[in-house]
């Protein structure tokens, strides 16, 4: 039974150390993880791979649905993406990508075809979901829910060493604008918006060193799943 597997939701805005957070609790917990921004990514680029006009949104559900993603873990490093069996995980990573991705999450098909390809990432012993409704709409019924935020400014500088630290050359300026255009985009579509689900618990994570929200997150599970 899915309800006896574990789940822990870490949702928020880009930025708000979500996806740097979720890999190191899985890590010590031992349970999967799933980077649910990688598939709005990839079913992003496999998009604009096949030429789709962004407005078709038939296309784009029937395209999110049929692409072929697959996350290649190797020791502690990050994961490889693997886009219609093409290693993408740098593609993925630029504020195009992010763009796209934000731009096809927005329409409720290609929500929906992503649905499944989500919930099967519940798998025993448990599951560290990230992403922007993971506790509102994916796992509803998650065991520990946590809503990261951060200043917009703070979050734009973590991009932008991010992106330093790989090697891509960006501006701070634009970031900070792509940021809060991205973020109003998430928090205010239709469907599954950018917003805590009312029994997460919420931690700003402005100033506070990863290690720091890390135990905090550990700290609201009992004692017998931490190792
Ligand atoms: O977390 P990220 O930056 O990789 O996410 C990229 C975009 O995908 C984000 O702008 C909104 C969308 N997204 C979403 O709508 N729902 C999710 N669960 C995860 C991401």
């Amino acid at each position: 039974m899915d309800a006896d597997i574990p789940v822990l939701t870490i949702d928020g805005p880009s930025g708000s150390g979500k996806g740097t957070i979720s890999r190191i609790v899985a890590g010590r917990l031992g349970w999967h993880y799933l980077d649910s921004g990688a598939l709005y990514r990839a079913a992003g680029l496999a998009s604009s791979w096949s030429g789709l006009d962004f407005a078709d949104h038939a296309a784009l559900a029937r395209r999110a649905h049929d692409t072929d993603i697959r996350f290649r873990t190797d020791g502690d490093a990050e994961p490889r993406v693997l886009v219609d069996g093409v290693d993408a995980t740098d593609d993925l990573r630029t504020e195009t990508a992010g763009a796209a991705a934000s731009a096809i999450a927005a329409i409720p098909e290609v929500r929906q075809a992503l649905f499944d390809k989500q919930r099967v990432f519940r798998r025993p012993p448990g599951l560290v979901a990230d992403g922007r409704d993971m506790g509102t709409v994916i796992f509803p019924d998650a065991t520990f829910k946590v809503f990261l935020t951060a200043s917009a400014v703070q979050r734009a500088e973590r991009r932008y060493k991010q992106l330093n630290d790989k090697g891509v050359s960006v501006n701070l300026d634009g970031l900070l604008r792509e940021i809060l255009a991205r973020d109003a985009r998430d928090a205010e579509r239709a469907v599954a918006p950018l917003k805590p689900a009312d029994d997460a618990v919420l931690i700003d994570t402005t100033d506070v060193p990863v290690e720091r929200v890390v135990e905090r997150v550990l700290a609201l599970l009992p004692e017998h799943f931490r190792r």
